[in-house]
């Protein structure tokens, strides 16, 4: 079967498509139809079906003999430590685990907070919930006390599973802590909080509250899986939106596990027991999909690394984690094969191992630029795949799904929509632009099974966020371009988005954090690109009238601001203290033309502006922190 079969044959019959792909999926109620349009624009899949996710994940493999294939392997330089998990084992662990959240109260629909390194506990962690039909939310490591405590306060979680500390190059980062802040920050408070003592640095608990992870699932009694309904929420993840209030993005469990299922195959092109590296975290979607369910569901062992792609201790980690654990297939962000790229540019650490196994790389998570993927590819001699998705979908909206059949690759392009994705260019009236020409993109609707059926107790503002600007469509949030051949281009955010290292932030959040500094009247923060992380944030901040405390002084106090409530992920370090920000009339900060004076491309002055002169004081203020990298200037 070429691709333009397989996506011809989902666009004549969706309903027959997700019907065959439901077969890979074990039913305790089989599902008599896959859409349920009733609701729409809110849509639903499998609803009338009934299904248990963790044990299309994790029992059934046991239950076919498959209980002695490896299905996890934690590889941790950062500890020194690597260790396999079995089928059978990971079914007991899971099973102890949610026997003891059963026996403390916790039953299908309740939320459970999981904030954790990468350790398997953390999958463990997730798929106990799946098997109770609890729904899990998983915050990333990275993410300070305050942002925690933001989305405990929205879930409502019923307990919050955590270890007591992370370990990142050169420091340990207590989790604990973190913790108790959050939980004392918030006005929701969890019942009880289950903690995984690390022997690198356990944590004190607090009695009335905390149970040590190790007491609390050894004494327990294993339960089986609970079937929920195929719409059942299976899990929230928290995304960052224009706004400072992150979006909870809502994954039903059906349309999850039978996409995810199928994208293994078809896109990534592994079969059962090849080993299937997703190097990311499960904080974020990518961990969720690749690091966790869909390796499971298809029966591949999944590599969990707790380490970087350089420092850990090289920039040959990455080989050596291939060649170790015989990996078939890769996925990572490109601003990893940066890292690497810059410490070993000819390529010298991957010739000193063993690489025979791994058939493809696959990036996704920010644009792929070209010469990272032809360096990738001179290295490896393997297919090197971008494609192309975010948190809302759950898996790829476009891909070169090798799987199918692998297509010429076209640097710079993620290449053609999947099935059940059909992707359009838009102009602002809605209308679809010719191909080559830049326009916002859009999905028309329904989305496929898997992506997001709205945002948790948030109907309206998903209605909002997604469905308002183009009516009968999906709108990503990314502008780009279709070719001739119908491969899809991704070049920029059309709104106040920016990805760092992979990592999506709100600048939002981040103006937020920064105008709860004492001396800052009014900020902006815009994303400057970055040769190793794609971009950076770069603050701007007006100070209140009077202010004679030193700039210096005050941009160092707002690093340390956004670090403490934010967290270090948002890699805030560069600020200029400005008199004024440029704006229209309306008063609508020109954070579009800061980000191409700091880039140093070509701009026009907004006939909208206020004031252009004030463009001027922002050149200087960038030129201050080394901004433009290169010259561009004014068109007009
Ligand atoms: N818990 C606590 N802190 C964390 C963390 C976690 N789970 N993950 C990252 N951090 C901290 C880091 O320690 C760092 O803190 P610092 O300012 O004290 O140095 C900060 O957050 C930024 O981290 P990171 O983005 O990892 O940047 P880095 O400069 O340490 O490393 C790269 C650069 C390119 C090696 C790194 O960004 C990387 O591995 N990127 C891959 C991205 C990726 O997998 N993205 C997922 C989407 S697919
Ligand atoms: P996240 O939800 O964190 O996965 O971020 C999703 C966003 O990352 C997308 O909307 C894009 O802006 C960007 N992104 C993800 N994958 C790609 C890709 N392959 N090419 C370009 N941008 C990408």
């Amino acid at each position: 079967m070429k691709y333009r079969d397989v996506y011809d044959s989902w666009r004549a019959n969706p309903e027959a498509f997700w019907l065959r792909a439901a077969e890979l999926i074990d039913w305790t109620r089989k599902p008599k139809r896959a859409l349920f349009a009733g609701n729409a624009p809110i849509y639903e899949w499998f609803k009338d079906a009934e299904v248990n996710a963790c044990w299309n994940a994790v029992d059934r493999h046991v239950e076919q003999g498959g209980g002695g294939r490896t299905a996890i392997i934690h590889d941790s330089p950062v500890t020194g430590t690597c260790a396999s998990i079995t089928y059978s084992e990971l079914r007991d662990r899971v099973a102890r685990l949610a026997g003891a959240l059963a026996a403390k109260g916790v039953v299908a629909g309740d939320r459970v907070v999981i904030y954790m390194p990468m350790i398997p506990e953390a999958i463990e962690a997730c798929l106990a919930c799946a098997r109770l039909g609890a729904i899990h939310s998983v915050v990333f490591g990275g993410f300070a006390a305050k942002e925690l405590a933001v989305r405990i306060n929205h879930c409502e979680p019923k307990c919050v599973l955590a270890a007591s500390c992370g370990i990142e190059p050169g420091r340990q980062v207590e989790y604990k802590p973190l913790l108790d802040s959050a939980i004392e920050l918030a006005d929701h408070k969890p019942d009880f909080c289950v903690i995984f003592q690390r022997e690198q640095l356990p944590a004190e608990l607090n009695a009335s509250r905390d149970h040590d992870w190790g007491e609390f699932t050894d004494s327990a009694t294993p339960t089986e899986c609970v079937p929920v309904p195929g719409d059942h929420p299976a899990y929230i993840l928290y995304t960052s939106g224009t706004t400072g209030q992150p979006k909870g993005v809502l994954r039903p469990t059906a349309g999850h596990i039978v996409a995810l299922h199928w994208t293994m195959k078809n896109i990534y092109g592994v079969d059962p027991g090849e080993v299937f590296w997703a190097a990311s975290d499960i904080g974020w979607v990518v961990g969720h999909s690749y690091i966790c369910y869909a390796p499971l569901l298809a029966g591949n062992p999944t590599v969990i690394y707790e380490g970087k792609p350089v420092g850990t201790p090289d920039a040959g980690a990455f080989w050596r984690v291939i060649s170790d654990h015989r990996v078939a297939a890769l996925f990572t962000a490109p601003t990893a094969f940066r890292a690497i790229k810059r410490e070993d540019p000819g390529g010298e650490l991957p010739k000193k191992y063993d690489l025979a196994s791994l058939k493809t790389l696959f990036l996704a998570g920010e644009r792929a630029d070209p010469d990272t993927i032809s360096w990738a590819e001179t290295q490896l001699r393997i297919p090197v795949i971008d494609h192309w998705w975010q948190t809302e979908t759950g898996w790829a909206m476009a891909a070169n799904p090798v799987g199918i059949e692998k297509l010429p690759v076209k640097p710079g392009s993620p290449t053609v929509p999947m099935p059940g994705y059909n992707l359009k260019v838009l102009d602002e009236n809605g209308n679809e632009v010719k191909r080559g020409e830049l326009g916002s993109i859009a999905a028309q609707l329904p989305l496929p099974p898997g992506t997001l059926s709205s945002l948790w107790r948030a109907d309206d503002r998903f209605r909002e966020s997604y469905l308002s600007e183009f009516p009968g469509h999906y709108s990503t949030g990314d502008a780009g371009f279709m070719d001739e051949d119908g491969y899809i281009y991704i070049m920029a955010r059309t709104d106040d988005v920016i990805n760092v290292a992979g990592h999506r932030l709100s600048t939002g959040a981040l103006e937020e954090a920064l105008s709860n500094h004492g001396d800052v009247a009014e900020c902006a923060v815009i994303g400057v690109g970055d040769e190793l992380k794609g971009q950076l944030p770069v603050g701007f901040l007006c100070l209140n009238a009077g202010t004679s405390r030193s700039h210096c002084e005050i941009v160092a106090e707002c690093v340390g601001l956004v670090r403490q409530e934010i967290g270090p992920v948002a890699a805030f370090k560069q600020a200029a203290v400005v008199d004024r920000l440029p704006k229209t009339r309306s008063g609508k900060i020109l954070r579009g033309t800061m980000t191409k004076i700091a880039n140093g491309e070509k701009y026009t002055v907004p006939p909208t502006i206020d004031d252009p002169t004030v463009l001027e004081e922002i050149g200087t203020a960038l030129g201050t922190l080394g901004y433009p990298k290169s010259k561009g200037g004014t068109e007009s």
